[in-house]
């Protein structure tokens, strides 16, 4: 069984975690499509690690980094838009299993009451990922993104913590 861990995220991690965002399997799938270059990737970690209202988290199986989480201040405070991604080389499983360790920090340690998430119409892994963790979804805005040739819609996405606290449950 392996033994799963997530930590805050250091400067160590910058390359790991630059060269997962930056391949196409993570790409694909986010926002922003460009490939990040180095300094403005290091310049991206140190705003966001000097924010105290941001987390940006490290998920490791059995010692070896397998992915990266962040929690970043949505309208209110105790509200968390969360993104994600896996190491593109990462064993089935892993999304679920980030997941469910990440939520458990979100609620139970950093005391959030709502974490929101938005997944790309197209993204089945991350949908499928939201459903199985428990969130409902909550609206669907139609073709609100364009990659540069297609228009997706993006799903909306929501978790209380009093739900999670009950899905938690024996
Ligand atoms: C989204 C992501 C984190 C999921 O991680 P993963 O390790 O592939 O996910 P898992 O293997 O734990 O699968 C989660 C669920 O999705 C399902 N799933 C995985 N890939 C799928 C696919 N291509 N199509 C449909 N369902 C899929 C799994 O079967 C599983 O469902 P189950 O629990 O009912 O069996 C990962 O694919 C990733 O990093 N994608 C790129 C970045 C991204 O999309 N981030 C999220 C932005 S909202």
């Amino acid at each position: 069984m392996t033994h799963d861990t997530l930590r805050s995220m250091t400067h160590e991690d910058l390359d790991v975690v630059r060269a997962w965002r930056n391949h196409p399997s993570v790409r694909d799938f986010m926002f922003t499509r460009e490939e990040i270059a180095a300094e403005d990737h290091r310049k991206w970690f140190e705003k966001c690690a000097a924010d105290p209202l941001r987390a940006l988290l490290i998920f490791e199986c059995g010692g070896r980094p397998r992915g990266f989480v962040q929690f970043s201040p949505a309208l209110s405070r105790g509200v968390a838009d969360w993104g994600f991604y896996t190491a593109p080389d990462a064993e089935k499983g892993t999304g679920r299993r980030l997941g469910q360790m990440a939520l458990t920090h979100a609620f139970d340690t950093l005391g959030y009451e709502r974490v929101a998430g938005q997944a790309i119409g197209d993204n089945a892994a991350s949908i499928r990922m939201h459903t199985t963790l428990g969130f409902t979804e909550e609206g669907r805005l139609r073709r609100h993104f364009f990659d540069g040739t297609n228009w997706h819609d993006i799903i909306l996405f929501g978790l209380l913590n009093t739900e999670w606290r009950d899905s938690q449950q024996g």
